[in-house]
């Protein structure tokens, strides 16, 4: 057990209590603690998790915003979920109102908390989030394509017959429609995937649709998604507890673009230490140019 390890969960539906479950299991938080406006969500909830807490050995409980804000970590998964055939920056306009809620019953807000966002549109909540709450851009983070890279790496493990794991390999820009795929970079023991005799199999445009697809394919089967997304938050949770310097793609504000998108980034204690600048083509680069700028155009009006 570490210091920098109480954990507050804002929103205790599916994501939340999923990422909680995965939470519980690394074993790493001295509490983790359930904030939801509904007292019956969150009462349901506890007991629910107080029971693989047992085995976990990890104390959860039903918490007050103003509890949460003194948390190392605050994780925010309130708000509206996506629709069938819904885009995630469709949201905001819900979302926006839950999340300006959210900070301001939480208020005063630990100076030196992470906030991780995961509820969407992430990027632009991660941008009203940083504006609302005072705290500095390297501590507010969003969940950003890191699950939307998972999905690319486990595709392509699929295609080069390798471990997801072993795939460097990078989703970048907006946590939604105009994320791009940084092919040019990407590598797998230190080859590049480009110099693959696969490489020039791959219908790259198919396999954009279908990473970027797959939280619809999901919401369509399902209604929701939450397996994936709690598993990243809590991997991501990991990182910043352990000061893991571990690199994954997150939502930031990145200067280069003027804007909160996705870059791989450093993370540790005091959230992003490094946001690296992935060398694009230029076809990429536009792509994610453009990225930046259907954000903007969102982002300017928070
Ligand atoms: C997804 C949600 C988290 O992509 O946006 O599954």
């Amino acid at each position: 057990m570490v210091s920098h390890s109480r954990v507050s969960i804002v929103g205790a539906g599916a994501v939340g209590a999923s990422l909680a479950y995965a939470l519980m299991f690394k074993n790493i938080c001295s509490e983790i603690l359930i904030v939801d406006v509904s007292p019956d969500i969150v009462k349901a909830q506890v007991l629910d998790l107080a029971d693989a807490a047992s085995v976990s050995h990890t104390r959860i409980r039903g918490a007050t915003p103003e509890e949460a804000g003194q948390t190392d970590i605050i994780v925010i998964t309130a708000g509206a979920k996506q629709k069938d055939g819904e885009p995630r920056t469709k949201l905001i306009q819900r979302n926006f109102w839950v999340l300006k809620n959210v900070i301001g019953s939480m208020q005063p807000i630990r100076q030196d908390a992470v906030i991780l966002m995961v509820s969407n549109p992430v990027d632009i909540l991660t941008h009203i989030a940083r504006k609302l709450s005072g705290l500095p851009a390297n501590q507010v983070i969003g969940s950003g394509t890191y699950l939307d890279t998972t999905r690319l790496c486990v595709h392509l493990g699929e295609i080069f017959d390798v471990n997801p794991s072993s795939i460097n390999a990078y989703v970048l820009g907006e946590h939604g429609d105009s994320q791009m795929i940084a092919w040019d970079a990407a590598t797998i023991g230190g080859q590049r995937l480009t110099s693959f005799p696969e490489y020039q199999a791959i219908d790259k445009k198919a396999v954009s649709k279908i990473v970027s697809g797959k939280a619809m394919e999901i919401i369509r089967l399902k209604g929701a998604t939450f397996y994936g997304i709690g598993a990243c938050a809590a991997d991501l949770v990991h990182t910043i507890i352990l000061n893991k310097k571990v690199v994954h793609p997150v939502s930031v504000y990145v200067e280069k673009y003027g804007v909160t998108l996705s870059m791989p980034a450093k993370i540790g204690w005091e959230g992003i230490q490094h946001v690296y600048d992935v060398p694009l083509s230029k076809e990429e680069e536009e792509r994610l140019q453009s990225s930046a700028d259907a954000l903007r155009e969102i982002e300017q009006l928070y």
